[in-house]
């Protein structure tokens, strides 16, 4: 088992995991849901089991502000400024279009919540590891002490969160008598993925814990959760083999790009909420859906088979689009003709 470092308690654990009766039976295949959307209210979603391990490190290190980085409605940007916060410490985010967001999403939490907020153009922000750093070093010449977080929370450490989640799951199928043949999730910085890859290697869950690209494609992320799995493998898990198994990647479903969200994702999802009671967010868990349903249909997940789709937050990032759901929501409604 691996040696755990540190960690400050953020996230309300375990989540549930539900079942999805109605669609299950549509859909011949056994589907569950992983309600890590419900680690928290502001500081909830996939973010707040990385910041554990993260938020530990920063508060042994006596840092006293947090940096880190996202576009400008980015969860793990509104979740590390939740956490700081809680623990008293002082938070700079380097947000990607700043200046034209809309900030009724994440963006307006980050601003209750008191984080120091920088634009970053988008060439600015291809360098913002190099920023960070500048970032940090001018805060220590101002006296201050800075952790620096990197994009997504995607370090060996921050990736532990799944591990534990892992674990977690690992306890969930004892508790519902079941075994999840194959775990889908939504990849954007690879951490969860590369967290869960091991912690299913460790704990005896499916080899076919799969990740929906919503940024780059699969050949990227095969690279960044092989660094993240050797760098988890190096500082924490020493007998781990994981590596040695390619993780598993699910291309085709970025659709037009990230952040981007087309009119029939927007359906997609509003059906689903009518359907199911589930809220997924249009960025992540949504197009990772879209990724699990065509697996189904393409028969990569078998009928028969019980699926779990781990639901990793961000219904902040739902709120901007409200204007193009309410041009969706006029653009689908049904003539109504009273005097018939
Ligand atoms: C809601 C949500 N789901 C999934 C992800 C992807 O997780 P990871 O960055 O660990 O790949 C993110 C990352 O920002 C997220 O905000």
């Amino acid at each position: 088992m691996p040696t755990f470092p540190a960690r400050v308690d953020l996230a309300r654990l375990p989540t549930p995991v539900q079942p999805l009766p109605h669609l299950s039976r549509e859909l011949g295949v056994r589907l569950f849901v992983k309600r890590d959307d419900l680690t928290g209210a502001a500081l909830s979603g996939n973010k707040v089991r990385k910041l554990e391990y993260l938020l530990a490190e920063a508060l042994d290190r006596r840092a006293d502000v947090v940096l880190t980085c996202g576009s400008a409605d980015s969860n793990h940007c509104r979740a590390t400024a939740a956490a700081a916060r809680q623990l008293g410490l002082g938070v700079e985010l380097l947000l990607k279009g700043l200046r034209g967001a809309s900030g009724r999403g994440n963006l307006l939490l980050d601003r209750l919540l008191g984080a120091t907020l920088h634009d970053l153009t988008p060439e600015e922000f291809e360098r913002s590891d190099a920023l960070l750093s500048r970032r940090a070093q001018e805060l220590a010449a101002a006296g201050s002490r800075a952790y620096v977080i990197p994009m997504g929370g995607s370090s060996p450490l921050g990736a532990l969160g799944y591990v534990r989640c892992a674990e977690e799951l690992a306890g969930d199928q004892r508790d519902l008598g079941v075994r999840f043949d194959v775990i889908v999730s939504a990849t954007g910085s690879g951490g969860t993925l590369a967290g869960l890859l091991a912690g299913a290697e460790l704990y005896g869950l499916t080899e076919r814990v799969i990740g929906v690209p919503v940024s780059h494609d699969g050949a990227h992320f095969q690279r960044v959760v092989g660094a993240l799995l050797d760098g988890i493998r190096g500082a924490y898990a020493p007998g781990l083999e994981v590596r040695a198994r390619a993780a598993h990647l699910c291309d085709g479903f970025v659709g037009d790009g990230y952040g981007l969200v087309a009119d029939d994702e927007l359906r997609s999802l509003r059906d689903l909420a009518a359907r199911t009671g589930l809220i997924l967010d249009p960025v992540y868990t949504n197009k990772a859906f879209a990724g699990l349903l065509g697996m189904i249909r393409s028969g990569a997940i078998a009928k028969g088979e019980t699926a779990l789709f781990v639901h990793t937050g961000g219904l902040f990032g739902l709120f901007p689009f409200q204007e193009r759901l309410r041009q969706l929501d006029l653009q689908d409604a049904l003539p109504v003709h009273l005097a018939e």
